[in-house]
């Protein structure tokens, strides 16, 4: 897997300060409706560092009621309904790279589903590339710095989106 680029172009690089989980909650209600259509996600960042908590809250915009699991143990969750179709994986207990591969993972992974990938380094190079990389870095805390770089044209859209004004609460 290529790393997350730290010299990658500003246009393609935002940096997000989160004051509180409310903020995490308020960057994931930005990110659905761009990325409920499918997209790769790598998500990284120390343990407990907030990743679970931003799909958590990803995946409650785009509309998944019930619970939402960490997929620490079980290395994928799948959700399904009418307007998502999501594979949220945690590589965190692999031991080897080429263990998602024995997983059997090598075509979930390639599917145009909405792909969010908690520890993707411990899966090395053989993962595809993501459209976006969020890293998650402690600050404090409550208070968490994101990082979202785009490594594809999908990935640059959302980023562009983003940099838009949030709209106002009504
Ligand atoms: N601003 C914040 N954003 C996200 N989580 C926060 C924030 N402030 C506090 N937290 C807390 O930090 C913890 C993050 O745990 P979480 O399971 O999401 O981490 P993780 O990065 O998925 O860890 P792991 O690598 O073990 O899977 C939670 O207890 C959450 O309540
Ligand atoms: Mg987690």
């Amino acid at each position: 897997m290529a790393k997350p680029d730290a010299d990658a172009p500003a246009a393609d690089r935002l940096i997000i300060p989160l004051d509180d989980e409310a903020a995490t909650e308020a960057l994931a209600a930005r990110l659905a409706p761009l990325v409920r259509g499918g997209g790769r996600i790598h998500l990284h960042g120390d343990l407990g560092a907030g990743k679970t908590t931003l799909v958590r809250a990803l995946l409650r915009k785009c509309g998944i009621r019930g619970r939402i699991k960490s997929p620490t143990y079980t290395l994928v969750e799948v959700y399904e309904d009418s307007s998502l179709y999501c594979y949220h994986f945690d590589f965190y207990r692999f031991q080897d790279p080429r263990e998602w591969l024995d997983a059997g993972f090598r075509d979930l992974l390639l599917s145009s589903a909405l792909i969010l990938i908690e520890w993707p380094e411990k899966a090395g190079d053989l993962l595809p590339p993501a459209d976006l990389d969020i890293t998650l870095d402690v600050t404090g805390d409550a208070q968490r710095l994101a990082t979202l770089r785009a490594s594809s044209t999908t990935g640059r859209s959302w980023i562009t989106a983003l940099r838009l004004p949030a709209a106002s609460s009504p």
